[in-house]
């Protein structure tokens, strides 16, 4: 295990945010770099990160978790997403890749139905069920809320 810095994202963190996040292959809009948290190994390089998105009024993200290939399984993304989870109210929503929902289960989200989440993300997973018809693509898209 590793030896890792978690704190607050600086402007010069910026593209290796943004670097990190498209090598990872998840959603590269809204990656301004003042609302992450950043996770950084022995010699200062960005392995991991994540973000609180808000979305108007009470309507609060946790998104943009990724960790670099090689520094996986070391526990970098469950000390973000705690550190995150320590600092903001709730509820939080996150959308997530059905593969993932177990992983956001271990931090007490639960995948909630279309009646149960607010319209910017119905629009989303309406969207997504749409491309997913058109792509052919199995897996689906989760929505989940920590209350
Ligand atoms: C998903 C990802 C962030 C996990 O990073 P990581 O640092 O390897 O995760 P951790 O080592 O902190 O694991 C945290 C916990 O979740 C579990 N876990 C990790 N990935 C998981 C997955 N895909 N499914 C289920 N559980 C998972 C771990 O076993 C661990 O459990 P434990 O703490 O109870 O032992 C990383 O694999 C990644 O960057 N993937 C590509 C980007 C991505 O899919 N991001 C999520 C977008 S919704």
């Amino acid at each position: 295990m590793g030896n890792y810095q978690y704190r607050p994202a600086t402007e010069a963190e910026s593209v290796q945010i943004k670097d990190l996040i498209h090598e990872v292959g998840i959603n590269p809009m809204g990656l301004d770099w003042k609302r992450f948290l950043v996770a950084l190994d022995e010699d200062g390089r960005l392995v991991g990160c994540g973000q609180i998105k808000p979305h108007g009024q009470d309507i609060l993200e946790l998104a943009s978790i990724a960790v670099s290939p090689e520094r996986r399984g070391q526990g970098i993304a469950r000390r973000i997403i705690e550190i995150l989870l320590e600092q903001n109210p709730r509820p939080l929503y996150l959308m997530c890749i059905e593969h993932n929902g177990p992983m956001y289960e271990k931090f007490g989200f639960k995948a909630v139905d279309n009646a149960g989440m607010p319209k910017y993300f119905q629009r989303i997973k309406k969207l997504f069920d749409v491309s997913k018809a058109i792509r052919k693509i199995d897996e689906g898209l989760l929505v989940m809320k920590l209350e």
